[in-house]
């Protein structure tokens, strides 16, 4: 596939460069979690608290990426894996430019969490599983969703009639039923400080 294709990148500037310039190092927040875990708030409240601290962060969520460059892809196992291809390709970019970016899609099985890793780079690559557990996310149903897949208006719906595992040794783990939103950030800003200066 690579037939006829010739990368340039060693005479671009260097990851290092824009590190420099951005006083900041690149690095992946890999949030995985049921739907209406918490996965995108933690990621908003999370770039608030980094940019009151000058440092430069860029979220990717499955509902926006879902109506932009993934506007074609499903949620067939093969789909979702196209998906979080994609986004972790792009993501790989972000984090080149030293930017801070935070994911927050399902991800659903340690293979697609695996393929993410891989693709961005395992020293780069910080799990973070929001463990909410399902009858909260249910409970909550902001979208709607769980009730709909309950009445077998969505098929393959994660936690419901598509599998969700979780993933064995995250970074950090999360449980927005038993702590505040400003508790859990501040977990995670502490953790990931030291990592990003
Ligand atoms: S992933 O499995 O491929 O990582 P992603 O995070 O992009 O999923 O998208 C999940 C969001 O899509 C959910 O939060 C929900 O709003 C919506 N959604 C629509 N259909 C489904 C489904 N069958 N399973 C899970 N989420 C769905």
């Amino acid at each position: 596939m690579a037939e006829n294709i010739y990368p340039i990148f060693e005479k671009m500037l260097q990851r290092e460069d824009r590190e420099a310039l951005l006083k900041q190092k690149g690095l992946m927040i890999w949030f995985t979690g049921l739907s209406g875990s918490g996965k995108s708030t933690l990621a908003i409240a999370l770039e608030r608290e980094l940019y009151k601290k000058g440092i430069l962060c860029r979220i990717l969520d499955g509902d926006n990426i879902r109506s932009g460059i993934n506007n074609n892809l499903g949620f067939s196992e093969a789909d979702r894996t196209e998906n979080i291809r994609r986004i972790a390709e792009v993501s790989k970019l972000f984090v080149d430019c030293g930017i801070v970016t935070l994911a927050a899609f399902i991800s659903p099985t340690n293979t697609i969490r695996h393929m993410a890793a891989e693709i961005i780079g395992e020293q780069d690559f910080l799990e973070i599983y929001v463990s909410t557990p399902i009858e909260e996310c249910e409970r909550r149903d902001v979208k709607g969703l769980y009730a709909k897949a309950r009445r077998g208006e969505i098929k393959d719906f994660t936690g419901i009639s598509s599998p969700f595992e979780v993933p064995a040794h995250p970074f950090i783990s999360i449980d927005t039923s038993c702590c505040s939103l400003e508790e859990s950030v501040k977990t995670l800003e502490e953790a990931i400080l030291p990592r990003i200066r």
